[in-house]
């Protein structure tokens, strides 16, 4: 049977800037997303009969129809009968990395593998803005996530254009372990909250995309923003002491990436960023005990193929 091994890898955004409502429901926004290393690692395989399976590593993440991935097979065996037809149904094995709900893309991430490793085992030759097409069917953040690298998005985070890639930067992400925030809450609040003023036209990502195209990590490090924080932050106050943690620890830049919780913070070395960690931990103290960190990089790909 064919069975193809991809690596998923998480975003982190450098910037998220909401400009209005759209008529469909979701905002339109301007946002950087920025592919990380820290990724899930999917076997994607065919097998003889024509359901969909689904098995995870981590017992939290959703299996069934409730997972995005599952949801992405799902979209495949409605697009390519014929395929479905001739080669059988998949199972899909995630290795789960990245946490959940964390404003990471994980969910999404492996959606975007599920659909590259389809087109693999099915033979179907879908060209990256094929794959997109169908990826934007599933949420907002899954075209990028079959690219990777650096991106403007633009629309509802879906159109999706190339960035040249920012140095290399190695990264600190901070979670609270038992906190997850829902986006659909995320973004409803802020309609709620800053509806009445939203911009529409105004957008200001002029200046980040002259940093990122400068190689200026200074820069890139104080540009940094997101507008989810004005509802996730002051819902979750812990978000923003690991924010003042990093600030004080001297990092280049640090915000939280997507609807939260996580927190990243940019980092010129794996070695600045092992110590960031030490100090961050320090300074929280007792409470250092609830936080998950990880250490990874900025990433140039997305959706890898490894066997
Ligand atoms: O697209 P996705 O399913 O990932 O989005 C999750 C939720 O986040 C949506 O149901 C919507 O409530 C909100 N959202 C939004 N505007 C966007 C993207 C997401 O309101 N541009």
């Amino acid at each position: 049977m064919r069975s193809y091994t991809l690596i998923a890898r998480a975003k982190i955004n450098l910037y998220l800037e909401i400009l209005g409502d759209r008529p469909d429901g979701y905002h339109e926004l301007v946002m950087v997303l920025q592919a990380i290393e820290l990724g899930d690692r999917l076997k994607i395989s065919a097998h003889s009969g024509e359901e969909i399976l689904l098995s995870c590593t981590s017992p939290i993440v959703p299996g069934g129809a409730d997972n995005l991935a599952y949801q992405a097979a799902q979209l495949m065996y409605r697009e390519f009968p014929d395929a479905l037809a001739q080669y059988g149904g998949v199972e899909i094995a995630i290795e789960k990395h990245v946490p959940m709900a964390a404003g990471l893309a994980g969910g999404s991430t492996d959606a975007a593998a599920t659909l590259v490793g389809i087109d693999l085992i099915w033979d179907l030759g879908l060209t990256q803005p094929e794959l997109q097409t169908l990826a934007a069917e599933l949420g907002s953040d899954v075209p990028f996530c079959i690219a990777g690298g650096t991106a403007l998005a633009t629309g509802r985070g879906e159109q999706i254009n190339a960035l040249n890639s920012p140095p290399k930067l190695a990264v600190v992400l901070a979670k609270p372990r038992q906190l997850q925030v829902s986006t659909a809450w995320a973004y409803r609040t802020h309609r709620e909250q800053f509806g009445h003023d939203y911009p529409i036209t105004q957008q200001h990502s002029g200046e980040i995309l002259s940093a990122i195209a400068l190689q200026d990590s200074a820069k890139i490090g104080q540009l940094l923003h997101n507008d989810l924080e004005r509802v996730v932050i002051p819902a979750h106050p812990q978000i923003d002491r690991l924010k003042t943690a990093f600030q004080e620890a001297g990092v280049v830049g640090t915000m939280m990436s997507g609807s939260g919780p996580t927190v990243f913070a940019l980092c010129e070395s794996l070695e600045q960023a092992r110590d960031i960690r030490q100090k961050v931990r320090q300074t929280l103290g007792d409470s250092q005990g609830d936080i998950d960190f990880w250490i990874t990089h900025l990433s140039s790909a997305g959706i890898e193929v490894i066997q």
